[in-house]
C-alpha cells in the first residue's frame, strides 16, 4: 500500500456516522464471538489520538477502551506528561471486539484477518478526528496503521503521514509485565517517548 493518502479516502460524513456503523456491525470476523463492540473514549476534538490493540475483559464489560489495568497505567503515563486523559486525547483500538481465547473465556491477540477487517474503520476515525499526533501502542496498532511490526525497533520514532505525526510506543500491558525502571528498561524508554510526544505536540500546537 502507498504510504500517502492513507487517511484521506472518505467513506463516512461524520464521526457519529462511522461510530454508528461500527456499533451496528453484524458481519465482522468477531461478530460470533459473543463479545461487545467497544470503540472509543475521550475528547473527539483532541489533537492527540491513541490507537491500541483490542478490548480486554474489563473493556468488554464497560464498553470503553483502556479502562482495565493497562488503561489505568496508560492514564498515569499521559498524566505524567501533563496530558489530561479526559480532554487532551481520543482513545480507540485496532479491533473493536475482544477476541475470545480458545477456552471461550480468556482473550487472545487479534489475528491478521481481524486487524484487516477493522482497519478501514480505524482510518476513518483518524480522518474524522483529524489529530496532529497519533500514538500506536504495541505491535497490533503498528500492523493496523503502518503495516509493519517490530515495536522494539519502531518505538520512539516519528513517521509523518498525511500531515500527521505518528509514533509507535510500547503497549502499557507490556510495561505491567516489565516493572524494572533501570535505564534502557521498557518503562524508562516509555518515559523518554512520552516526553518526546509532549515536545512534538507543543511544537505543533504553537
Ligand atoms: N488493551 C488495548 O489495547 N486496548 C484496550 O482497550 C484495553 C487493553
Amino acid at each position: 500500500m502507498s504510504q500517502s493518502g492513507l487517511f484521506d479516502s472518505p467513506r463516512y460524513n461524520s464521526l457519529d456516522e462511522v461510530l454508528n456503523v461500527i456499533r451496528g456491525l453484524k458481519d465482522d470476523p468477531l461478530a460470533n464471538a459473543g463479545t461487545n463492540i467497544v470503540i472509543s473514549r475521550g475528547n473527539p476534538k483532541a489533537k492527540l489520538l491513541l490507537i491500541g490493540e483490542a478490548p480486554g475483559p474489563q473493556e468488554n464489560i464497560k464498553g470503553k477502551p483502556f479502562v482495565g489495568p493497562a488503561g489505568q497505567l496508560l492514564d498515569k503515563i499521559l498524566q505524567a506528561a501533563e496530558f489530561d486523559p479526559e480532554t487532551d486525547i481520543y482513545i480507540t483500538n485496532s479491533v473493536f471486539r475482544m477476541p475470545p481465547g480458545d477456552d471461550g473465556k480468556s482473550f487472545r491477540k487479534p489475528n491478521d484477518k481481524e486487524i484487516e477487517f477493522y482497519r478501514p474503520f480505524v482510518f476513518e476515525i483518524v480522518r474524522l478526528i483529524d489529530p496532529l499526533v497519533i500514538l500506536l501502542t504495541g505491535n497490533v496498532a503498528c500492523q493496523s496503521v503502518l503495516q509493519k511490526t517490530g515495536i522494539t525497533t519502531l518505538r520512539g520514532k516519528w513517521t509523518e503521514l498525511d500531515g500527521r505525526w505518528l509514533m509507535p510506543i510500547f503497549h502499557p500491558s507490556y510495561l505491567l509485565r516489565n516493572q524494572s525502571r533501570e535505564p534502557g528498561s521498557p518503562k524508562s524508554l516509555m518515559w523518554e517517548d512520552i516526553r518526546e510526544v509532549r515536545r512534538k505536540y507543543d511544537e505543533l500546537n504553537k
